[in-house]
C-alpha cells in the first residue's frame, strides 16, 4: 500500500523567500526519490487560482476582513480537496507556499478579525486538516517589503497596507510558532538563500528521519 505523503507549509511576511525555499525543499526531496507537489495559497487549484485574483489585486480596502477570510477559506477548501489531499493519497509530499497560519496573521492580527471567527470558519472549511510541519521564515517587515517591492509583480494589494500592519504580521507568525512548537520551526530568513535552505533541509531530515 502507498504510504501517504506529508504536508509541509512555508509561512512569513512579504518578501521572506517562501516560494524559493519551497522549490528548493521539493528538489532536495525529489533527489532522494520523494515525489512532491509544490503549491501555493491563495491558489493551488484552478478554482482557488480564480479566487486568488480577487484577493491580490486592487485597493487594500476592497474587501472587509470577514469577506476576505471567507474568500480565502473558499479557496483553501477547494485547494485541499482537489490538490493537496489527492497528491498525499498518491504518496506525494505537498509543499505549500502559505496555508492557514497566514489567515490568522493577515486577517486576524493584521486586519483585526477575531481569532475565534477564523477558527470557526476554518472548522467548517477544512476540519482539523493541518500541515505536518511549518517553516516560519522570519525577517524584519521593512526588509521583506523592500525585497517584495523589487519584484515586478502586479499582486501588490497586501503590500500596500502600512508598515505597522506588516510588523503585526511578523509578531503574529512568531506567536503562532510559539503556540505550536511541535509543528512550527522559525528560520532566520535574513541569512543568504543557501544558508536558509540548509537549515530547512536539516530540520526536515531530522523530523522525518531522512538520511
Ligand atoms: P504571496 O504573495 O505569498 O503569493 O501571497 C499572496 C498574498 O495573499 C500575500 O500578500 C498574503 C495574502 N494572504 C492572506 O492575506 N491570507 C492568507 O490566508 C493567505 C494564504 C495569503
Amino acid at each position: 500500500m502507498t504510504q501517504p505523503g506529508r504536508f509541509i507549509s512555508f509561512e512569513g511576511g512579504e518578501g521572506a523567500g517562501k516560494s524559493t525555499q519551497a522549490r528548493r525543499l521539493a528538489s532536495a526531496l525529489e533527489k532522494r526519490g520523494i515525489a512532491c507537489v509544490v503549491t501555493r495559497e491563495p491558489g493551488g487549484s484552478p478554482g482557488a487560482e480564480e479566487i486568488r485574483k480577487l484577493l491580490v489585486h486592487g485597493n487594500p480596502g476592497r474587501w472587509d476582513a470577514l469577506t476576505e477570510t471567507l474568500l480565502l477559506y473558499a479557496a483553501r477548501a477547494d485547494h485541499v480537496a482537489r490538490t493537496i489531499k489527492p497528491a498525499m493519497a498518491r504518496g506525494r509530499w505537498a509543499i505549500c507556499d502559505r496555508f492557514a497560519d497566514s489567515t490568522y496573521a493577515y486577517q486576524g492580527a493584521g486586519r483585526g478579525l477575531d481569532r475565534e471567527t477564523v477558527r470557526r470558519i476554518e472548522a467548517v472549511a477544512i476540519g482539523d486538516f493541518r500541515p505536518d510541519c511549518t517553516f516560519v521564515l522570519d525577517l524584519p517587515a521593512a526588509d521583506g517589503l523592500k525585497r517584495a517591492g523589487a519584484r515586478a509583480s502586479a499582486e501588490t494589494r497586501f503590500e500596500q497596507f502600512d508598515i505597522s500592519f506588516h510588523e503585526r504580521l511578523r509578531q503574529a507568525f512568531l506567536d503562532i510558532a510559539k503556540r505550536a512548537p511541535d509543528r512550527c520551526r522559525v528560520i532566520d530568513a535574513s541569512a543568504d538563500e543557501d544558508t536558509v535552505a540548509e537549515a530547512i533541509w536539516k530540520a526536515v531530515a531530522s523530523r522525518f528521519a531522512l538520511g
